[in-house]
């Protein structure tokens, strides 16, 4: 059966991304494209939504569309800009509106025949956003809805041209603060554009798998594991679709967490895929040795890993692809169209020419959430999808000045506990609270308005830090001591560009604390980093 889906055209708007969040949430699979790159000749296509913009439709540099190449043919919502751009070419007039129109407003419906607002009654509370204003509808269209400062903040036309119909609204219904946004999208995604909101995660592996076999025929493939959640479920999508013609790769450059090479290799083991583990931390540690500074660690460990993945890749002759775990938002960053680099994506970069690889990247239409979901319905353990994340040059960033075996160590072992302890302690939550943890994808039931979740679920991404060019004085039973400190750092984020640090409870710390000084001999110090980002970022190098 076909993939129906959705397309928002991208002018530039923050809350692009969360309108396509909102239709996945509806079970409804959506792309966003840039404004001028709409795929015309793709059969799927059932609705079109155009976003807000930073521009006035009156800017030399606004984004224009040509609306012919789906008005009429195709549902079109047009949200702020959209509507806008949809009345000012269409026969309507737009104008500033003085001020900016900024905030909650409460809305009443004119027209209650219009499909957006079915069941919802009369009146909801939407957010506004907007400095323009819409003061002659386009022709054909009718005022569908009103606030007190917005005669036409919202309008539809049943059919354009004697074809499909357009609505306008001024309003965000993406944005949490329209109360009853989803609703509304949901009436045009499913009531206007017939989604048949099948879109599930054992569907996308359904439709993924047959896709990847018919992609890549007999082909062989590689894969570069790090662990982490995303090309783990790479891994398991494309072992499903084409068994052991897939190797993975998975280089130990000796900075993982304590234990993770082992304990990794064996869940790989365990989910059945072909997996090559390569110990090259002898390597990385020689040519590490008596570096301090940041950038120069990262980069050796860079070359050193492309080094060391070229050497394994190049003994799977014949192989055609390389895939990898890119998702939606590395994509939609390269993508954005303002042209702001806002995050480099980090991949395997510099593989041999003369291999000639294809990419080959299955994950690259979802979200984190979605990925992790994907992990769940393919059955694979829960310790792995809900991992935090954990950067490419490992522990090499956490530890200032140089590195040897020695303070990895320390450090794999005070970060043990800290890790442990955030998965045993355990907290209540409700409200936003409680809804935000399970928007992220944590598994959790829902019990009088409550969940009860491990510290370790609640929070982005955590860690120890070893700050080995500093030493303080502390005193041990009755000896004196002089050694390093060690710093612990817990981030909230949805995305890595910002975090906050999680406000983790005082009898927590205290206990993670004495139990690191107790435990791992060369700490004396506990503290804990209360930076958020920016001006700080979340990794210390
Ligand atoms: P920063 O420190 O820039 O980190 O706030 C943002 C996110 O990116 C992760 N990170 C990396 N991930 N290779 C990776 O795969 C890297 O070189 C790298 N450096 C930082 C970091 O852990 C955080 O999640």
């Amino acid at each position: 059966m076909q993939q129906q889906k959705i397309i928002i055209l991208d002018f530039g708007s923050q809350t692009t991304q969360l309108i396509a969040r909102r239709l996945r949430e509806l079970d409804t699979f959506c792309e966003i494209m840039p404004y001028n790159k709409f795929p015309s000749s793709d059969p799927d296509v059932i609705g079109v939504i155009l976003s807000g913009s930073p521009y006035s439709v009156y800017d030399p540099e606004a984004f224009r569309v040509d609306l012919s190449q789906f008005i009429g043919r195709l549902p079109v919502l047009g949200i702020c800009y959209g509507a806008q751009f949809i009345s000012y070419t269409n026969g309507g007039n737009v104008e500033s509106a003085g001020s900016r129109e900024y905030g909650r407003q409460n809305l009443t419906f004119v027209d209650e025949s219009c499909p957006l607002f079915n069941g919802i009654g009369t009146r909801s509370q939407v957010w506004m956003s907007h400095g323009d204003t819409i003061t002659a509808l386009p022709t054909g269209a009718r005022r569908a809805a009103s606030t007190a400062t917005v005669e036409n903040a919202a309008y539809w036309m049943p059919s354009f041209e004697g074809g499909s119909p357009v609505f306008g609204v001024q309003f965000h219904p993406e944005v949490f603060h329209s109360i009853q946004g989803t609703e509304l999208l949901r009436n045009f995604v499913v009531d206007v554009c017939g989604s048949r909101q099948d879109w599930s995660a054992a569907s996308f592996v359904e439709t993924t798998v047959a896709e990847l076999r018919s992609q890549l025929g007999d082909d062989r493939v590689i894969l570069g594991l790090s662990g982490g959640v995303d090309s783990s479920v790479a891994a398991v999508l494309l072992n499903k679709a084409i068994g052991h013609r897939l190797t993975c790769i998975f280089v130990d450059h000796g900075m993982l967490r304590k234990n993770e090479f082992r304990d990794v290799m064996h869940d790989y083991e365990c989910l059945g895929l072909n997996v090559i583990g390569v110990d090259a931390s002898d390597k990385f540690f020689a040519d590490l040795a008596g570096v301090s500074d940041p950038e120069q660690k990262r980069k050796i460990i860079g070359r050193d890993f492309v080094e060391v993945f070229n050497a394994e890749a190049r003994k799977q002759m014949g192989a055609k692809w390389l895939a990898q775990g890119t998702i939606y938002p590395d994509r939609i960053e390269s993508l954005n169209i303002t042209g702001k680099v806002i995050k480099s994506h980090h991949n395997v970069g510099g593989l041999p020419k003369e291999m000639n690889l294809q990419l080959c990247e299955p994950l690259k239409w979802l979200f984190k959430d979605e990925v992790r979901r994907v992990g769940r319905s393919m059955g694979m353990p829960e310790h792995l999808i809900t991992r935090h994340p954990f950067p490419g040059p490992g522990l090499a960033v956490r530890i200032l000045g140089d590195i040897t075996p020695e303070k990895v160590r320390i450090l794999q072992d005070a970060d043990d506990i800290y890790i442990r302890g955030l998965r045993e302690y355990r907290t209540r939550l409700s409200g936003e609270e409680a809804r935000r943890v399970l928007a992220a994808g944590v598994p959790a039931d829902m019990k009088d308005g409550e969940i009860e979740v491990s510290l370790y679920d609640q929070i982005w991404q955590a860690g120890a830090i070893l700050l080995s060019t500093v030493r303080s004085v502390g005193v041990m039973g009755d000896e004196r001591t002089y050694e390093h400190p060690v710093a612990l750092r817990a981030v909230t984020s949805t995305d890595a560009m910002t975090a906050d640090w999680a406000h983790l409870p005082y009898d927590f710390m205290a206990s993670v604390s004495t139990e690191i000084i107790n435990k791992v001999k060369g700490v004396n110090r506990v503290c804990y980093d209360i930076s958020s980002k920016p001006p700080s970022t979340i990794e210390w190098e």
